[in-house]
């Protein structure tokens, strides 16, 4: 057993859940007319009832304990004051530097981070004004009307979900694209769209190695040269945001063209850097301000309220209840507002990135559950499609149901019948049916005993099953920031309890490494044998019934060289 499995904190829980267990929620409510007064809480603009969980006063109890046994207020202290927590870089973790907006100092290796925060944030100002008033103009004097964000991971995915959930407050002058995918048919069928006399990319990358974004970045800019014909222009269509300055200056960017951001900005945590300058494009600063006076208001909430009223240490608990108490593995996002159809995607990447780990700060493999299985949808949408298993599969999946109280598109009363869905939901899945409430219904409709036994079983609900709820007025800039940061929260409580680093990704190096090196046995047709069968089998599958010779690969692209010489850093 490890230190963690062995604590008073955690053995006190061990002993408490198989009692809880055998309750019931719906007896939980029926014998407590205050819970949701008991387990609900207001921080910032987002309220939470979390009264439909599995658990009791005395859960709860237990649970802060094991977050104060596991020290969680001190490792927020520390991250908040740039202490290295990102132990396997030796790096801060920032991010809420980011978005505090004040000039007190934040130091990072003793160097206060605030001045060059502030004064990246006034390049990006200068540029996005320039852009969205018409005045950064292309090479043939026509105003941008369309920007492509090139990138990957936390380079697209924060900035493209924020620029989708914030359509309300955009520029219909300008539209954005983004394009991650290696597959070189989405940056095709995005070209297609384009001219480039009014088109600018930002190649957004914090490493400027990524090899997706380098594919995609020097075909973006063959496209353009071959148009333009002339290299010059690039400045006036390319620009790009990274931390490695030296790399994008390789590639050709001007550097008058480059926004900084730095080491102790995690890629999934970095929207709220210089990689959210698609989303400044998009909302203009004023937004873009305004979404990290959000997330700092969670920051302070996070950084100051007792445990026992922190929202993000609440909904860690949560979770830890659910995946190392209760044996439920999975957790679903499921978000009832058309605005937030991306966010899904962008929490499968902070928290599965973050806490997908299996060894812990003494090197240690664990011996119990960390990171769960992430996945979600829009709320309305799922609920024709895989409720089902939600109501009455046979593996529970604890949810968080999301909404907005007002919606920026009331047509013909739809918001007060989505609500009613949202809250029709979390009761149900609560509540359940019992086989005396279906057979009363079924008598009700008349039908024969007969009928009425084979179908009961199938008919009844558990019921049983947890749901957050979260609720805000509307989904504004500074109500997103408050929600991101919120879940940034959860996961970092969650990996500190955990004992694992949230900060790191080790665990995706080893397939690109080894796709480096397949790379290059498809330069040529001879058939490998230097990998298992089935690998050899596949790549020799593909030599054989290709379209297109290995050497040829190399031809396609004229600005192979540049791109092989970034790529080699990395891999050398
Ligand atoms: O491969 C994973 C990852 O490193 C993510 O953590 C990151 O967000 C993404 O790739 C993109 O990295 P970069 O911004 O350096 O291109």
């Amino acid at each position: 057993m490890s230190q963690l499995t062995e604590s008073p904190a955690w053995q006190a829980l061990e002993k408490h859940t198989p009692q809880l267990k055998k309750l019931h929620m719906r007896d939980l409510f029926a014998t407590n007319a205050e819970r949701f007064e008991d387990f609900s809480l207001q921080a910032g603009p987002i309220f939470l009832d979390y009264s439909k969980n599995l658990m009791t006063e005395e859960t709860m109890a237990l649970l802060f304990a094991l977050a104060r046994q596991e020290r969680v207020e001190e490792h927020r202290e520390a991250m908040f004051t740039g202490e290295p927590v990102n132990f396997t870089e030796h790096r801060s973790v920032l991010h809420t530097a980011l978005r505090d907006l004040s000039d007190e100092p934040v130091l990072s290796s003793h160097k206060n981070v605030k001045p060059d925060i502030k004064a990246v944030l006034a390049k990006m100002k200068a540029f996005v004004d320039k852009v969205r008033h018409g005045q950064w103009l292309g090479y043939s004097g026509k105003p941008i009307t369309d920007v492509v964000n090139i990138g990957i991971g936390g380079s697209d995915l924060g900035p493209k979900m924020v620029v989708n959930a914030l359509k309300p407050f955009a520029s219909r002058k300008i539209k954005l694209h983004f394009v991650s995918n290696l597959d070189g048919s989405q940056m095709a069928e995005t070209l297609k769209e384009l001219s480039p006399e009014s088109t600018l990319f930002i190649i957004s990358s914090k490493s400027f190695t990524t090899p997706e974004t380098m594919f995609n970045a020097v075909t973006a800019r063959g496209w353009f040269v071959s148009r333009v014909k002339n290299r010059e222009f690039i400045k006036k269509h390319f620009v790009a945001v990274s931390t490695n300055l030296e790399a994008v200056e390789r590639f050709g960017i001007d550097p008058h063209n480059i926004f900084e951001f730095w080491e102790w900005v995690g890629g999934r945590y970095s929207l709220w850097s210089a990689i959210g300058l698609s989303i400044c494009i998009a909302v203009g600063m004023r937004h873009f301000r305004e979404l990290l006076e959000g997330g700092h208001k969670m920051d302070v909430h996070f950084r100051t309220a007792p445990l026992e009223e922190n929202m993000p240490v609440i909904m860690g608990l949560m979770g830890i209840l659910h995946n190392n108490f209760l044996g439920v593995y999975p957790q679903a996002f499921l978000a009832y507002d058309h605005y937030l159809n991306l966010f899904p995607d962008y929490l499968q990447q902070l928290d599965m990135e973050s806490n997908g780990k299996h060894i812990n700060r003494d090197g240690e493999s664990v011996d119990y559950n960390t990171g769960p299985i992430v996945w979600g949808d829009q709320g309305i949408n799922g609920q024709h499609a895989f409720y089902q298993l939600l109501h009455q599969g046979t593996q529970p999946i604890p949810c968080d149901f999301i909404i907005a109280l007002d919606s920026y598109n009331p047509a013909c009363g739809h918001h007060p019948v989505l609500m009613s869905n949202f809250f029709a939901q979390t009761r149900a899945l609560m509540m359940g049916k019992t086989e005396a409430e279906v057979r009363m219904e079924m008598e009700q409709e008349g039908l024969p005993e007969e009928e009425i036994k084979a179908l009961l079983p199938h008919r009844v609900f558990e019921g049983n099953r947890s749901t957050n709820s979260i609720m805000f007025k509307e989904l504004n800039p500074f109500t997103l920031g408050a929600l991101i940061a919120l879940y940034e929260h959860k996961v970092f409580v969650q990996g500190v309890i955990w004992r694992i680093n949230s900060f790191d990704q080790w665990g995706v190096q080893l397939g690109k490494q080894l796709a480096k090196e397949i790379q290059y046995d498809l330069l040529d047709e001879q058939p490998v044998a230097k990998y298992d069968s089935s690998t050899n089998g596949l790549v020799n599958y593909y030599k054989r019934y290709r379209n297109i010779e290995g050497n040829k690969l190399l031809s396609c692209n004229n600005d192979w060289g540049v791109l092989q010489e970034i790529m080699e850093k990395e891999f050398k």
